[in-house]
């Protein structure tokens, strides 16, 4: 039995005993995420940024936003110009965390560049209320302002309304996903359970769904991808991302003409899935450290895995997203301008070392490929004319 202690989990037990004693990995990941009296994000418990559990590219530093909105704009100005009639343009951020990305990037678009300022409208796609409650705080100047800024969920939106740039940032990595385990050459479904005698929360296989097995395949029949991989040991784990494709999907009929830019931890599969993987990439944040033990304490730290870099683009192309190309995050940034801007914060800071020394830092620290700099930039098109090509600053 692969047993863990349970702290501060109450809430928690108590879902899980309702459920009969067991739940599955990717409830447990939902319910420590999303629950929104207990979970991290739902109940708003998440604190991002240096000060906070653990840092994202916009809640490190304000440059990422700069940067991003070259790239914003420039995509925003070519899609309008494709515009047959004079539709509204939306920059929608999925997952917005606590505003930063969307506060700065409203700055830049609607006050500093105005570039393309008339009929923009700003969308916020957040299920986690707790999360939703921190972005309006975050935005309440501008929404004083009257800029046009949004929440919505995506089923509100309709049938291909989209017309603009749709991000989504470190989103995927916090969807649930199942965990599976290699038992003598066969793949089990992982699920959570909770011993009433010795008070402790553990790893306990589960049936497995119709629905996983035919997700992984898929994936196996398409991508050449083996799972377990060849030889792997008893005891073998890694996760699948079983809602990745209905996300995609679900993005993908609500846009109308537009780019999708994903950004996220991304490994490719040869390395996901592979021998030396034995555990999959899940991994929890709290302090600014990381919790070797996920069932610590459920609900006050963050769970993450990375996304599959070939699965994530057959899941997109197969629905019809074309892939515009992939980049890891330290060439993006570059490609945007990123020495230029360090030239500038010296400049503009000269009289205040401190103050230019941690704004150098921070812009470091997304570029370092053992940091953020390795994250992958994957952007993606749909276009109702499908000979739409688009010019794009992050990929050279
Ligand atoms: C790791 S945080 C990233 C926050 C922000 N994008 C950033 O980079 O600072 C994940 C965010 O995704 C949100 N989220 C979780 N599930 C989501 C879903 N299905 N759709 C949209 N957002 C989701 C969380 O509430 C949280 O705001």
């Amino acid at each position: 039995m692969n047993s863990l202690p349970a702290n501060n989990s109450e809430w928690l037990i108590k879902k899980i005993i309702m459920e009969g004693g067991t739940i599955s990995f990717y409830d447990y990941m939902n319910l420590v995420l999303n629950d929104p009296d207990n979970g991290y994000y739902g109940s708003g418990k998440a604190n991002l940024g240096f000060k906070g559990d653990f840092v994202t590219s916009p809640s490190m530093s304000n440059d990422f936003a700069f940067l991003l909105t070259k790239q914003i704009e420039e995509w925003l100005i070519q899609i309008k110009s494709k515009l047959i009639f004079d539709e509204k343009l939306s920059v929608l951020e999925f997952g917005a965390g606590d505003g930063s990305l969307m506060s700065s990037l409203i700055d830049h678009i609607m006050i500093k560049n105005k570039k393309i300022s008339k009929n923009v409208r700003f969308i916020i796609i957040e299920p986690n209320k707790g999360m939703i409650k921190k972005q309006q705080k975050k935005l309440e100047k501008y929404l004083k302002l009257g800029f046009d800024i949004l929440w919505k969920s995506l089923d509100e939106l309709e049938y291909k309304s989209l017309n603009g740039v749709i991000l989504a940032n470190e989103v995927l990595d916090a969807l649930p996903v199942e965990r599976i385990i290699n038992l003598k050459g066969k793949i089990h479904r992982q699920g959570v359970s909770y011993d009433i005698d010795s008070r402790r929360l553990f790893f306990e296989e589960i049936l497995i769904t119709k629905e996983l097995e035919k997700s992984i395949a898929f994936a196996q029949e398409n991508l050449n991808i083996k799972i377990p991989p060849k030889n792997a040991p008893e005891g073998w784990t890694t996760e699948w991302h079983i809602d990745n494709r209905k996300w995609l999907k679900a993005v993908y009929e609500k846009i109308n003409n537009g780019i999708l830019l994903v950004i996220d931890y991304a490994k490719e599969a040869k390395r996901y899935y592979s021998l030396s993987n034995n555990n999959g990439t899940l991994i929890s944040y709290k302090n600014q450290k990381i919790v070797e033990n996920f069932f610590e304490s459920p609900g006050n730290c963050d769970l993450t895995s990375h996304v599959c870099i070939e699965t994530l683009i057959y899941d997109s192309e197969t629905l019809g997203f074309e892939t515009i190309g992939i980049v890891k995050q330290g060439e993006a940034l570059l490609s945007l301008g990123l020495a230029e801007r360090l030239f500038e914060i010296q400049k503009e800071l000269k009289n205040d070392i401190s103050k230019a020394f941690s704004r150098r830092e921070a812009l470091l620290r997304l570029v370092d490929p053992i940091c953020l700099g390795d994250f992958k930039w994957f952007v993606f098109s749909k276009f109702k004319n499908k000979k739409t090509k688009i010019n794009t600053i992050c990929i050279r």
